[in-house]
């Protein structure tokens, strides 16, 4: 019999250890942070480019704004990229005074760097394509110094408590493989994306997806979730994940090739390497489908082993000298712009559930992402939800009401070998280009996989994968990121965001889950 081994309350309960996690978890105090594998382990971690901010003299964060909305394919919600931009500056400073130490010029000014979409140079980076590290190294310490703030690590976040309507928290399997309930008034997912569907992707091994999957499996809603960005330069290598080429590199003037050296992006866009991620990421993809060779010459880039040390450790660790040689790339998954659907304040469709960072369909990136708004984005809305929560009080939930979705009581963690599968469909037919053929296969073969997924880490591969393949084969039309050969084009009739909710899965009382496995 499966059981609830402990059964904890605190006022906030963060799940995921990436920027979001952590900004949410410093403004609200008095929180747990509940992290699959090691404090600050995720995406964020890994991140080469930096963090989008209107910080120069000459730039604004209507600038920076109008960037973000015009890259993303009709779908950006414009009030939030105002206010996540405006954002920005004092989101900088605040890291500035937490220790980040980003790069900066001879003047002592922010150094920085140009990516694709922008307009100007706005990126603020630390140690050259290292910002990720950086940022992690100072929230995580920060954390680390708050008495009023509790981390677990290895607690594996599987399902959703709900009061009702309401959600009450969330179950974890822990490191001993125990089962702990946390209830709460108020749960911040911030679980990160859903790279590692993909079998080539540029994620580390803890993106699956797992606030998404509780989210469909407890009914709260969810969105855009089509939108997947594939990023156009990962290192064509053979590893899992592939390295990242950041896009930096084009900023300082790298070029795409093909094998026979033509600068193909030339005749597809009037900023060639340097446009919207998605142009970029399908004319690649193209060429190689049409059997070129793709190389990312970066061999130009003076100091390139001190600018860019992480590329250049990567790639030499792959056996490559991007110093020396042009290095092959291929696009792969990179950020999923979809998720749990959110307001303004960061508020899920459920009263109790609040979501930011990658997990999270803010609205922010519409059908494609500005290079370097994610940090950003999980900067502003960890703070956001901060403050929202604060203005909130939610009660804690009365634990004679708390339910548990039935289906996944006995299901323990590991891989059964579908989650291998799922990432193969995931790439073969809802990839850089789909097709409504391709699409509906990849909703069968999900549907078959799920009704056979007896892991935890299946459940969540199917349950999100199937719900990505079904919102893709529902949109036929092409917008950024999503792209059908069947609907090259996009249609008017869906300039529009995609808004689900799965009817949520069978529940049964906490409470009596608990007794009997007592009994
Ligand atoms: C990159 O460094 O190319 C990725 C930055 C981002 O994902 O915004």
């Amino acid at each position: 019999m499966i059981t609830v081994d402990r059964v904890r309350s605190r006022s906030h309960v963060v799940v995921g250890s990436g920027v979001a996690g952590l900004t949410a978890a410093l403004g609200l105090g008095d929180a747990v942070v509940l992290t699959k594998s090691a404090l600050g382990a995720g995406s964020t971690g890994w991140a080469q480019g930096g963090i989008a901010a209107a910080v120069s003299a000459g730039d604004r964060p209507a600038a920076h704004a109008a960037d973000t909305v015009r890259v993303a394919g009709g779908l950006a919600v414009g009030d939030v990229a105002e206010l996540v931009t405006a954002a920005a500056p004092d989101r900088i400073r605040w890291l500035v005074e937490l220790g980040a130490r980003f790069d900066r010029t001879r003047d002592g000014s922010l150094s920085l760097g140009r990516e694709a979409g922008h307009s100007r140079r706005r990126i603020v980076h630390a140690d050259g394509d290292a910002t990720g590290a950086e940022l992690i190294r100072v929230l995580r310490d920060a954390v680390r110094s708050r008495p009023d703030i509790e981390v677990i690590e290895h607690a594996l976040a599987v399902d959703l408590l709900r009061a009702g309507a309401r959600i009450a928290g969330v179950v974890t399997i822990d490191a001993d493989g125990g089962r702990t309930a946390w209830m709460t008034g108020s749960l911040v997912l911030s679980t990160g994306g859903i790279g590692r569907l993909y079998a080539r992707t540029t994620n580390p091994p803890e993106v699956t997806g797992d606030g998404l999957a509780m989210a469909i499996r407890a009914g709260v809603r969810v969105g855009d979730l089509e939108f997947v960005q594939f990023h156009p330069t990962a290192l064509a290598a053979m590893l899992d994940p592939l390295p990242l080429l950041t896009e930096a590199l084009r900023g300082e003037g790298a070029k795409l090739v093909t094998g026979r050296g033509l600068r193909y992006l030339k005749s597809v866009h009037a900023d060639a390497e340097l446009a919207p991620r998605d142009i970029v990421a399908r004319a690649t993809w193209q060429r190689l489908a049409a059997g070129d060779d793709v190389f990312l010459d970066a061999t130009g880039i003076p100091d390139f082993s001190s600018r860019f040390p992480s590329v250049h450790r990567l790639a030499t660790g792959a056996g490559f000298d991007p110093e020396g040689a042009p290095m092959p790339v291929t696009p792969a998954a990179h950020f999923h712009m979809g998720g749990i659907t959110t307001d303004a304040r960061g508020r899920s469709s459920a009263p109790g559930l609040w979501v930011c960072g990658e997990a999270a369909s803010t609205g922010l990136h519409g059908a494609n992402r500005l290079a370097s708004n994610s940090l950003l984005e999980g900067l502003a809305f960890g703070a956001r939800i901060a403050t929202d929560i604060a203005g909130t009080a939610m009660p804690a939930p009365d634990p004679r009401r708390v339910t548990v979705p039935i289906d996944g009581l006995d299901a323990g963690p590991g891989d059964d070998g579908i989650v291998s599968a799922v990432r193969g469909i995931m790439w073969d037919r809802v990839g850089v280009e789909r097709s409504g053929k391709g699409l509906g296969e990849a909703v069968e073969q999900l549907a078959a996989l799920g009704k056979t997924a007896g892991t935890v880490e299946a459940r969540t591969a199917t349950t999100v994968a199937a719900a990505i393949a079904s919102a893709a084969l529902a949109r036929p039309e092409s917008r950024g990121s999503h792209f059908r050969t069947d609907h090259p084009d996009p249609d008017e009739a869906w300039a529009r965001r995609t808004q689900i909710e799965h009817p949520p899965v069978a529940t049964t009382p906490l409470l009596g889950w608990i007794a009997r496995g007592a009994a």
